[in-house]
């Protein structure tokens, strides 16, 4: 199979684990923890899952969604991302099997998940398509995949992630909706569904409206 992060795991680990101290600052999943919290349960359904958060950060789906009663496994390269991701789950007394592992290595068993969620990770992929494959392969037939993404920079402007991962990264600039059905629909995912219009604000109002998308797909169940 095809691996997610051939070159850049370390540096994307160290990266992020630098960014760890002041990731939850202005985050969106924290100014806006209500509405994420609407919006995943009724995207993931009342029906209790098991849950893969690819790249869960500092731990914004995996604690929402154990907090809506789903037995959660995270996965991060990041240990620093992972750390605050642990402290916010003891602090608010909530089970979430933590993995400190990149995709690639995680050992994450065949037909486990019910669901799997990718928010904000396509981006930062030198290889989304094999995240997606991945993330196919660890699906129970029928299973969900959330994704979400946005368009976090306009092609040109100057970040230091780009500096570092530009040229690996297929969509450092961000993803459109379209960019991601058309990696969903690639992947063999079906009946794609957008929820992002269930949000009453736009959740990353702190960094200027950026255009953003919340999907839904499903592995085909035969
Ligand atoms: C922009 S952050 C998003 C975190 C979280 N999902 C959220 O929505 O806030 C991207 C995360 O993906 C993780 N990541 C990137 N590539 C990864 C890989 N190949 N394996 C595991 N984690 C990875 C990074 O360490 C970082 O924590």
């Amino acid at each position: 199979m095809p691996l997610v992060a051939p070159k850049t795991a370390q540096a994307m680990a160290d990266h992020w684990s630098a960014r760890a101290h002041r990731f939850d600052g202005a985050a969106s999943h924290i100014r806006h923890r209500a509405e994420w919290k609407r919006v995943l349960a009724a995207a993931l359904g009342e029906r209790s899952l098991d849950v893969v958060d690819l790249g869960a950060g500092t731990g914004a789906c995996a604690l929402i969604a154990a907090e809506l009663g789903h037995r959660v496994t995270a996965i991060d390269g990041s240990e620093g991302m992972l750390a605050h991701a642990r402290a916010s789950a003891a602090e608010r007394g909530l089970s979430v099997r933590f993995v400190k592992a990149t995709m690639d290595e995680a050992g994450l068993a065949e037909a486990s998940a019910d669901a799997v969620t990718l928010r904000n990770v396509l981006w930062t992929l030198e290889n989304p398509c094999a995240a997606l494959a991945l993330a196919w392969r660890i699906l129970r037939p029928g299973g969900t995949l959330l994704v979400s993404d946005g368009m976090w920079r306009k092609p040109g402007q100057e970040r230091e992630a780009v500096e570092i991962f530009g040229v690996e990264l297929p969509f450092y600039n961000g993803l459109t909706e379209a960019d991601a059905r058309a990696l969903l629909r690639d992947a063999g995912f079906l009946d794609p569904k957008p929820w992002h219009g269930l949000f009453s604000v736009n959740p990353y109002d702190a960094y200027g409206e950026i255009p953003f998308f919340l999907l839904t797909a499903t592995k085909p169940a035969g």
